[in-house]
């Protein structure tokens, strides 16, 4: 017997000592340490000894059942220790592995040109103001003083949700001058971007969604020099020192007097070219002094405060800005016509 656990002891040590993993450990613990174990099967025969024997037999048997524990014990911590040291190596990061690289988009030109616009007017002091597309009839016109009937009302033109045409697509940004009077304090300087919609035919330049930028200052005292003034700033800082404008009288609902502004085709120089369809003038915004019954429906005293508004169509803009022929192209989104930009 006590050469029997001798060998146990022995062959176990080396069994656990080359044990590759913590189950096959456990294995092994369940071989030699178990009910139906290899030592226990030993202690079984222990009633078999003399009286004489077993103290000795018992204390030996102990012994190695302890020196078994022990070595599955330091085993067991070192082959944690080692998957411990595995788990790290594997998952390990190499911060210097150069990255996959992400194709990025770039900004549409047309956002760039609305950046632009809106980087001179928040240089000027004006505040950039955002409003629903999904408008009310009574901002979209009556407050702008274009009565029922107005031509710019029908059907024809104008997208409505309801039978009585009081909710509409907003046909213009200029319901945002109502709505920046109607909650801001005076004095006002603001531009209002936005997309606006018309019930026309899509073609070179034409499309039922099409975006507008709204300007509007009042205070005391401003004029109609107040207006040419800061358009003609904005228009030197868009398409250079030195580029002219024109003034041509128009109408109108909600401006009195109302004009439009004509910028010197970049083309031709004022000679008369096709860019220009021999004008030698690119149109370029509707504008005005804020017509007196715009301002009293909003509560605004004129006998001391008088205003100008301005409306730029965005697309035109860009078109002009970066020699882009055809108006479909902004909105049809080809990577090989928006990679240029
Ligand atoms: N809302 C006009 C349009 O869509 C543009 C416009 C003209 C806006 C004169 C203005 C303005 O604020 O004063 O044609």
């Amino acid at each position: 017997m006590k050469e029997q656990l001798a060998k146990i002891r022995s062959e176990a040590l080396a069994a656990f000592a080359s044990a590759p993993d913590s189950a096959a450990l456990d294995a092994l613990r369940v071989q030699y340490l178990g009910k139906k174990g290899e030592l226990t099967g030993v202690l079984k025969m222990m009633g078999k000894l003399s009286a004489e024997e077993r103290p000795a037999m018992g204390q030996l048997a102990n012994e190695v059942r302890a020196a078994l524990e022990t070595a599955i014990e330091e085993t067991s911590a070192k082959l944690a220790e080692a998957a411990l040291e595995q788990q790290l190596k594997d998952e390990a990061v190499d911060v210097t592995i150069p990255g996959t690289e992400v194709k990025m988009g770039h900004k549409h030109p047309m956002y760039i040109a609305l950046d632009e616009i809106k980087d001179i007017f928040v240089g000027m002091g004006f505040t950039v103001l955002d409003g629903p597309e999904v408008e009310l009839a009574e901002y979209n016109f009556d407050r702008l003083n274009a009565e029922e009937g107005h031509p710019s009302r029908d059907w024809s033109d104008t997208f409505y949700f309801d039978e009585d045409s009081r909710v509409m697509l907003r046909s213009q940004t200029s319901p945002m001058q109502v709505r920046a009077m109607d909650t801001m304090e005076l004095p006002i300087r603001i531009v209002a971007p936005g997309r606006v919609y018309r019930k026309d035919e899509v073609d070179a330049t034409h499309s039922p969604m099409f975006h507008q930028v709204e300007g509007m200052v009042i205070d005391k005292g401003v004029t109609m020099a107040d207006l040419k003034g800061t358009l003609n700033t904005v228009v030197e800082q868009l398409y250079g020192a030195g580029t002219k404008t024109r003034f041509r009288p128009h109408h109108f609902p909600f401006t009195e007097p109302s004009c439009e502004m004509d910028v010197q085709c970049h083309k031709c120089g004022g000679v008369g070219c096709p860019t220009c369809k021999g004008e030698g003038w690119i149109e370029l915004l509707g504008a005005g002094m804020i017509h007196p019954k715009v301002l009293q429906m909003a509560g605004i005293n004129t006998e001391i405060y008088s205003g100008w508004a301005f409306g730029i169509g965005l697309e035109r803009t860009a078109m002009r800005r970066f020699k882009i022929a055809d108006l479909r192209l902004i909105f049809e989104n080809d990577i090989r016509f928006l990679e240029q930009f």
